[in-house]
């Protein structure tokens, strides 16, 4: 019979054996895939296991603090943070084209990435164990669709710990390769990963780089941030999570519109709010939200986000609308 604590003994003794004493290397994301596959080796293996977690900067209120804090707190994993912040804003200056963002921010979290796993295969030879294997958060799903050979079309280019460089050459170990999504959540609740982790909605690995409609700056992402911790917040308050797929908020920042606030005119920002219904991703239709909460996540987003002065609402199924907006 299938139970969470099973899995996690069978998955714990094969990691063991496939590993042996040798050291393993893991990118953290804040998803609840990476999180999982990294509490699974650690449970196996923890002391030969160094996470690297790159703080690319387009990340959600809390959520680095989750992976910095939280994960470590409840798995005890010896964590490296990579700040590349500064990196990615430079990088992405002026880059408005969605499919040039998303190669930029791949292109740069690969080299971070790939730079921080060169230090820890430095620092772990020095102890005498080989750095030889990189955790792959690979879902079962995932599995089936790539060995399918289904010539499935490119619609946006995914990014992913993937195309590493040959130079660098790990074995991969993919723990969750024979798991659904469903089953990642129990095995990572059997292993004690924060719920809000456990729990999260899909999120895109370029993160809000690919939700600021138009060139990526500091402050852009701190409006959006904002924008979006509130729009998760009541969304969480109503009790909705489990209802919807996932919502993205997306700032339109190169557009403005004329509002009015007390006696004064406004010249601000659209907030898009875009929740979707889905089974898989590959569909979606758009979730028929109460008004109640609209009504309040619309007059709290405009009353607390000072540059934004007005919440509209995406309707559109995918297709034709993709989920994210790049
Ligand atoms: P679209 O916008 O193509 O999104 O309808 C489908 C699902 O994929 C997520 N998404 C990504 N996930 N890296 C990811 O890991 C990405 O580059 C990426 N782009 C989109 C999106 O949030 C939705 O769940």
């Amino acid at each position: 019979t299938w139970t969470s604590e099973n899995v996690v003994e069978d998955l714990v003794a094969s990691i063991r054996e496939q590993v042996g004493d040798a050291h393993v290397i893991c990118g953290l994301s804040g998803g609840v895939d990476s999180s999982v596959a990294a509490a699974l080796v650690n449970r196996a293996v923890g002391d030969q296991l160094t996470c690297v977690f790159v703080d690319h900067g387009l990340l959600r209120e809390g959520e680095a603090q989750q992976v910095e804090e939280d994960f470590v707190a409840a798995t005890g994993v010896d964590l490296v943070v990579v700040d590349a912040r500064e990196r990615f804003l430079d990088a992405l200056a002026g880059v408005t084209d969605p499919e040039t963002k998303r190669k930029v921010i791949g292109r740069e979290f690969i080299r971070v990435f790939e730079q921080a796993a060169r230090d820890v295969a430095g620092s772990a030879d020095a102890e005498g164990h080989p750095v030889e294997f990189l955790v792959q958060g690979t879902l079962y799903p995932d599995v089936v669709e790539s060995g399918g050979g289904s010539g499935t079309a490119n619609i946006k280019s995914h990014h992913n710990v993937g195309g590493l460089p040959d130079d660098l050459q790990f074995t991969l170990i993919e723990p969750l390769r024979t798991l659904f999504k469903d089953e990642v959540r129990q095995v990572g609740l059997e292993l004690e990963v924060p719920e809000a982790i456990v729990w999260r909605q899909p999120f895109p690995g370029p993160g809000l780089g690919i939700r600021i409609i138009g060139a990526v700056d500091a402050e852009r992402l701190a409006i959006l941030r904002r924008a979006d911790a509130i729009a998760r917040e009541e969304l969480t308050k109503a009790g909705l999570d489990r209802d919807v797929w996932q919502c993205p908020v997306v700032l339109l920042a190169d557009v403005r519109s004329v509002g009015v606030q007390g006696d004064g005119r406004t010249y601000g920002h659209p907030i898009v709010l875009r929740p979707v219904s889905s089974e898989d991703a590959m569909t979606a239709d758009w979730s028929r939200l109460p008004y109640e909460v609209l009504a309040k996540v619309s007059s709290r987003i405009t009353n607390e986000v000072e540059e934004v002065n007005r919440v509209v609402l995406d309707v559109t199924s995918k297709p034709p609308g993709t989920i994210e907006w790049e």
